[in-house]
């Protein structure tokens, strides 16, 4: 058994967890989305500035709410990469230290790992190999989980992520940030088949598409033209819900087949989603049907854990911990990295 304290600070939450193996002992997340909403996005500095401020409290607390002492812990983990550099630079630096005049071994840990690490928090039983759809902000992944460390891709967005194009529509439509949430709240009273809108296929040059990756720029300036076309047609007031309905309904869609197509074709029977756009209900929707006629099993891990959080980073570690892992204390930071 490996009790972790872990840290995470990639972009705009400032979280702490403990963790004991799969088991979260406590899990505080300080989100800074109040003050970024009002630049209309993250904005990096300014996340850096507030992670400093949090850190210290944010640490405190998990520690107190899980009630143990540093006897308890094994090791102290942070997230190294990818994300925004000073923001990460904060977490590994306090980390570091901690572990330092604690005498731990320190682990960073990348954050997609993480994300898929989450989906244990909630599946204590769950066992490799299984595939992983992970759509954030940042990634719309497929990954071939096959054990702790061995990780492969086979599918990616060729531009924007998923959580991006909803973050993105969301501000063309002036819904605000995050876009992800609203757009979701408004779709639900809206019709899903009221605009048709290209799934966000990459197109192959012999013909055909490619069938794990998406390309979700497209889908987002197809809605930019069909609030323009609705303008230009005097239309007023704009019909909101239906676009934010057809909008989400064609990326649920899209990245339902290609998760499904995934799975089948690598013999894959489970299917673990994390990332923040598995909150989303259309994908849940949309996703867990097609796994049910297909017999899969689709596994969405609570909504704390599908957001950027600590505990998903505690988990990822303690299990690196148990295999006698530990990074060198001149681990530094780095914005991209494969996984
Ligand atoms: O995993 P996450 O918290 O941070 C990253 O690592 O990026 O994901 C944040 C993203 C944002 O783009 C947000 O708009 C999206 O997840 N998101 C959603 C929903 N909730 C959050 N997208 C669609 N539907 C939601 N309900
Ligand atoms: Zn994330």
């Amino acid at each position: 058994m490996k009790t972790v304290l872990a840290l995470e600070t990639s972009c705009d939450e400032t979280a702490a967890a403990v963790v004991r193996d799969r088991t979260v002992l406590s899990n505080i997340v300080a989100s800074q989305i109040d003050i970024h909403r009002r630049y209309g996005g993250v904005v990096p500095e300014v996340a850096s500035r507030a992670h400093v401020e949090n850190l210290g409290a944010v640490v405190a607390a998990a520690l107190q709410d899980a009630d143990v002492t540093w006897a308890d812990i094994d090791g102290v983990a942070a997230t190294c990469a990818p994300g925004l550099v000073g923001a990460l630079m904060v977490g590994v630096t306090a980390g570091k230290t901690l572990a330092m005049l604690h005498s731990k071994p320190f682990l960073g840990i990348h954050h997609l790992e993480g994300h898929i690490y989450a989906s244990y928090l909630s599946q204590r039983a769950l066992q490799p190999p299984y595939l992983c759809l992970l759509v954030s902000g940042g990634h719309t992944s497929l990954i071939h989980v096959q054990d702790c460390g061995q990780y492969e891709l086979l599918g990616k967005t060729r531009d924007d992520a998923a959580g991006e194009a909803f973050d993105k529509v969301a501000r063309l439509l002036d819904l605000g940030y995050p876009g992800g949430p609203v757009i979701d709240k408004l779709a639900a009273q809206g019709d899903p088949t009221a605009f048709k809108l290209p799934e966000g296929n990459i197109s192959l040059p012999g013909g055909g598409v490619h069938p794990y990756d998406s390309s979700f720029s497209g889908l987002k300036t197809a809605v930019l033209r069909l609030v323009q076309s609705l303008q230009d047609d005097g239309i007023d007031p704009m019909p909101v819900n239906d676009l934010c309905a057809s909008f989400q309904e064609t990326v649920a869609k899209g990245l339902t087949k290609r998760t499904i197509r995934c799975a089948q074709d690598y013999g894959l029977t489970t299917i673990a989603v994390g990332g923040g756009v598995a909150a989303n209900s259309g994908l849940r929707q949309h996703l867990s049907a097609a796994a049910a006629e297909q017999g899969l099993q689709v596994l969405f891990p609570p909504l704390k854990y599908c957001t950027d959080n600590a505990a998903m980073i505690g988990c990822a570690a303690a299990d690196h911990l148990a295999r006698g892992h530990q990074s060198d204390f001149k681990l530094g930071t780095r914005s991209r990295m494969d996984l």
